[in-house]
């Protein structure tokens, strides 16, 4: 069986090889900052968010200055980055959070999936990555590193499956490192266990991943049409 405590090998690479970027500066991380950063980077490739985040925090350095903002202001410094629903969620987002919880993000699964466009992901990565509470945020790339570790054939868009790999994720978790597990695994499957064909041969998993064992690592997570 393959299955092992791989874990522990995943945290030395994202010691070795996290990628600088301006969302992950300070320790303890800031939610308003963290919440800010995966908005941006739910639709759009982390090159093309970092300048922007980088504008925003200048304009909008916490959710008091957001809030207070006037919507014109909001969406201009959002412009070029697309799908504006975002910003304008964001903003009446934040406006909630001052009136209802002090202007302090609340540290609750239940609560702070009621704010406008946070989802199941955004909520965990906020979670983990600001508050270290032990919860998973399964994008794209946390399903594509798990159908492969694991030699999953079905659909990954599936919920099912996606179900499935989260309570994989949270079997494998770092318990005293819950949001730097999850960003390993962002960095791992944007870097090194990428779409197409991955690069196993820097690959701290390839010893464990099952993909790469039956010599299916190109062809998982399986493609299929919508
Ligand atoms: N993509 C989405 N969230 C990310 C994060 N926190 N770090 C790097 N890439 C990401």
């Amino acid at each position: 069986c393959l299955d092992s405590d791989w874990t522990p090998l995943l945290m030395k690479w994202f010691d070795a090889h996290k990628r600088d970027l301006p969302w992950r500066t300070e320790s303890p991380r800031d939610p308003y900052k963290v919440w800010v950063s995966e908005i941006m980077l739910q639709q759009t490739r982390v090159e093309a968010v970092k300048a922007y985040y980088t504008n925003w925090m200048e304009h909008f350095p916490d959710i008091p200055t957001l809030a207070s903002a006037e919507e014109e202001d909001v969406v201009r410094q959002w412009q070029g980055l697309g799908y504006y629903s975002r910003a304008r969620n964001l903003h009446t987002a934040v406006r909630e959070v001052m009136a209802t919880y002090g202007g302090r993000v609340p540290e609750a699964r239940e609560e702070i999936r009621k704010l406008k466009g946070i989802g199941d992901y955004t909520a965990g990565a906020i979670l983990s990555m600001a508050y270290g509470k032990r919860e998973t945020a399964v994008d794209g790339n946390v399903l594509r590193v798990f159908a492969r570790i694991y030699n999953i054939e079905e659909n990954i868009l599936s919920a099912k499956v996606k179900k499935e790999i989260t309570a994989l994720v949270r079997v494998r978790q770092d318990a005293a490192r819950p949001g730097d597990f999850n960003e390993a695994l962002m960095d791992l499957g944007a870097t090194v266990c990428i779409p197409g064909q991955p690069r196993c041969e820097v690959c701290p998993l390839s010893s464990v991943c099952e993909a790469k064992a039956a010599g299916k690592e190109a062809e998982i997570p399986l493609r299929v049409t919508k």
